[in-house]
């Protein structure tokens, strides 16, 4: 794992987006897997300014998110498809048809899983995932848990990752209790991995993934084994290592 010190959050979102940059650039019709949440937010601002001068296009990108609230219309503000829309996607030149994220609104959950690993199939896999850290470690909506998981699926959502998202929300009893994430193994199975990890909430965690034994209690502790993992982390989310 390739571990990228940087100074803070704004520093991290310029390393990030230059990453990203140069995958878009030397494959222009490549895959990018993105999150939502607040670790990404500042990349996607640069990108769109990058693509608004005139130096990034995204006309044969497709992008695959990791993870959707179970029963979240699309157009609910709090759903990923909603944050994906409004904080990227409607400010760049791609094409909407061709950014996928696990159908929330599909109650049989079986078939959303499983129609969401026939289009990452399609799509000829990832070639660049982009990822942040949850406080318990997990990565999409991996929760800590027995073993690590393989393909989508559907969680319940830990005490920890409702409490982190209730920000969000107007209350927390209005946060979902289950979402559809893709699975560790499709992760791990993206060309290239970038985690980016902002902050002194994160800095235990990020010791225990960096540094601690490989574990499904410790989801992201697995990216210790992927070939091709940048780490980009602040000096406040290190200040533990
Ligand atoms: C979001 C996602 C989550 C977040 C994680 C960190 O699509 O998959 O794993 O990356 O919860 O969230 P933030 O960035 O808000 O601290």
């Amino acid at each position: 794992m390739k571990l990228c010190k940087v100074k803070d959050y704004k520093d991290l979102s310029r390393k990030a987006a230059n990453i990203i940059q140069a995958q878009v650039i030397l494959k222009p019709d490549c895959v990018l897997g993105l999150a939502t949440g607040s670790s990404p937010v500042g990349i996607y601002e640069i990108l769109i300014e990058r693509h608004q001068n005139g130096d990034l296009d995204f006309s044969e990108v497709s992008t695959i998110n990791l993870d959707e609230y179970k029963g979240l219309r699309p157009d609910d503000r709090q759903s990923y498809r909603y944050f994906m829309n409004t904080k990227f996607f409607d400010h760049i030149n791609i094409n909407k048809l061709r950014t996928f994220i696990p159908n929330g609104l599909e109650e049989n959950s079986e078939k959303a899983c499983r129609d969401y690993d026939k289009i990452i199939e399609d799509c000829g896999g990832v070639d660049l995932q982009l990822l942040g850290l949850g406080h318990n470690g997990h990565i999409g909506f991996n929760e800590p848990c027995g073993a690590f998981s393989c393909g989508t699926h559907c969680v319940d959502l830990s005490f920890s990752t409702i409490n982190a998202n209730k920000r969000f929300f107007d209350s927390e009893t209005d946060v979902p209790r289950q979402a559809y994430t893709m699975g560790i193994r499709s992760i791990m199975l993206s060309k290239k991995i970038v985690v980016v990890v902002s902050g002194t909430d994160k800095a235990a965690i990020l010791k225990k993934v960096l540094c601690g034994p490989i574990t499904p209690q410790v989801p992201a502790s697995v990216l210790q084994l992927h070939a091709d993992v940048t780490m980009i982390a602040d000096q406040a989310a290190l200040s533990q290592i």
